[in-house]
């Protein structure tokens, strides 16, 4: 059996989350295989918003496993809190819930070096969730890291203090203050401990290649998305690992061959939250409808998202990276009620248009060319059938399609998961 992907196209915020939980009921594993608490996924079903940061999107569902792989960094302090707001809506997780020992472990250390590094950037800060993410997966690739299974050896504590303490010299480079209570973090750090030892921690990738040889169903859930990945996002403004489809492979233990339907998650116009360019945003008063009506602030930080139309140039980059079989279309009901819709079709790059995604698109480099479609009036949120759908809309989904030649099998209509309309 092969394992399905499910990948964010845009700047993350898609609504990925949500696809997971509508398709958990097929699936007998999901796993998580990149980024951290930095993600905030949303689901809303029985009337009831949960929103998980690393714990996979399926542990609503009453079988299905859940497992985070060696390619995830856990913040225990972060992921008690997690735990403690299943606990809250009596979700039973202790069965559910599987941990590699390969995934890497945010230090309270780890958290402050991400603020320092931040502050000291001034201007060019990159607009980090200050979760602890990038020095996390520079300990990891600059091999110092610690790992969920050092945990279960006896000279853990003298891992996690010499590291600590590595982190407390690294923190004096910073020409930057950094307020903080080493004592108290280190306590909490501790509890997170203690509650993640609740949880089974085991070989992920022996677990899941089992799992394909006994023919069971796996989706691994991508986090962030495609243009923030560490290689092809638009670095430096990017997140610190692979979001791509490679990095599920990565992240998992899961060969190439392995991968089976690639479902592609965008919304129908565009976000992005933190620093960093965006060829399509909006200064204006279509801009600030999107904010509005989309509730666009992050699920993570609660900053606002900025909001701009659907770049296909970008889209069709990440559909290309990641071999997308099937896309997703989140929010069109964001967009009832414009008047008009454009969608940006090509770039203007060092005085020449361009349909592919170039290697610089800050502003002082790039404009952008827009096709113009007519808008409709209808409210989505209460439609259950692709019949119901406007023609204008299904005109404004049929350009995607032959543009990136790939098929829209899913247009989500609102946030319940009940208001998901599936195209044959
Ligand atoms: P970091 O991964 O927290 O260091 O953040 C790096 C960049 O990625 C910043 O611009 C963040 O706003 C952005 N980012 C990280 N995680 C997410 C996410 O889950 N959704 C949207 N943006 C994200």
């Amino acid at each position: 059996m092969a394992v399905d992907l499910l990948l964010g196209l845009q700047w993350g915020d898609e609504g990925k989350g949500k696809i997971v939980d509508v398709l958990t009921k097929d699936y007998d594993i999901i796993a998580r295989f990149q980024g951290g608490p930095n993600a905030g996924h949303t689901l809303i079903f029985d009337g009831t918003k949960h929103v998980l940061h690393t714990i996979p999107s399926g542990i609503f569902h009453k079988t299905a496993m859940n497992v985070v792989g060696n390619g995830v960094v856990i913040d225990p302090v972060i992921f008690k809190k997690e735990l403690e707001n299943l606990d809250k809506h009596k979700i039973d997780y202790t069965s559910k819930l599987l941990i590699s020992r390969k995934a890497h472990l945010i230090l309270p250390t780890h958290r402050l070096l991400d603020a320092a590094s931040e502050t000291s950037k001034g201007k060019a800060k990159i607009g980090s969730t200050l979760k602890g993410i990038g020095p996390t997966y520079m300990d990891k690739t600059g091999r110092n890291g610690m790992r969920v299974g050092d945990l279960e050896l006896e000279n853990w504590k003298e891992k996690y203090d010499a590291l600590t303490e590595k982190h407390l010299k690294m923190l004096q480079f910073f020409d930057v203050q950094v307020e903080f209570n080493l004592d108290e973090l280190e306590a909490e750090f501790i509890r997170g401990i203690d509650k993640l030892r609740n949880l089974q921690f085991i070989d992920s990738e022996e677990y899941l290649n089992q799992a394909i040889k006994a023919k069971k169903t796996i989706l691994a859930e991508g986090a962030q998305g495609s243009l923030l990945d560490i290689d092809f996002g638009t670095y430096p403004f990017v997140t610190s690992s692979n979001t791509t489809a490679a990095g599920a492979c990565t992240g998992l233990g899961v060969a190439p061959n392995k991968i089976g339907e690639v479902y592609g998650i965008f919304k129908a116009y565009t976000t992005r939250v933190g620093s960093g360019p965006f060829p399509t945003e909006l200064f204006d008063k279509d801009g600030e409808t999107m904010a509005s009506v989309g509730h666009e602030f992050g699920a993570t930080t609660g900053r606002p998202r900025r909001c701009g139309w659907l770049d296909l140039v970008a889209l069709k980059y990440a559909v290309d990276v990641n071999g997308v079989t099937q896309l997703m279309m989140m929010k069109g009901d964001v967009l009832s009620g414009f008047e008009s819709l454009k969608i940006c079709t090509s770039y203007v790059y060092q005085g020449k248009e361009i349909t592919h995604f170039p290697y610089n698109i800050e502003p002082e480099n790039i404009s952008v060319k827009y096709t113009e479609f007519k808008g409709w009036k209808a409210d989505l949120t209460g439609m259950t059938n692709q019949e119901q759908l406007p023609k204008n809309l299904l005109d404004y989904i049929a350009f995607i399609e032959q543009e990136t030649g790939v098929p829209v099998t899913i247009v989500s209509v609102g946030p319940d998961r009940k208001q998901t309309i599936t195209r044959k």
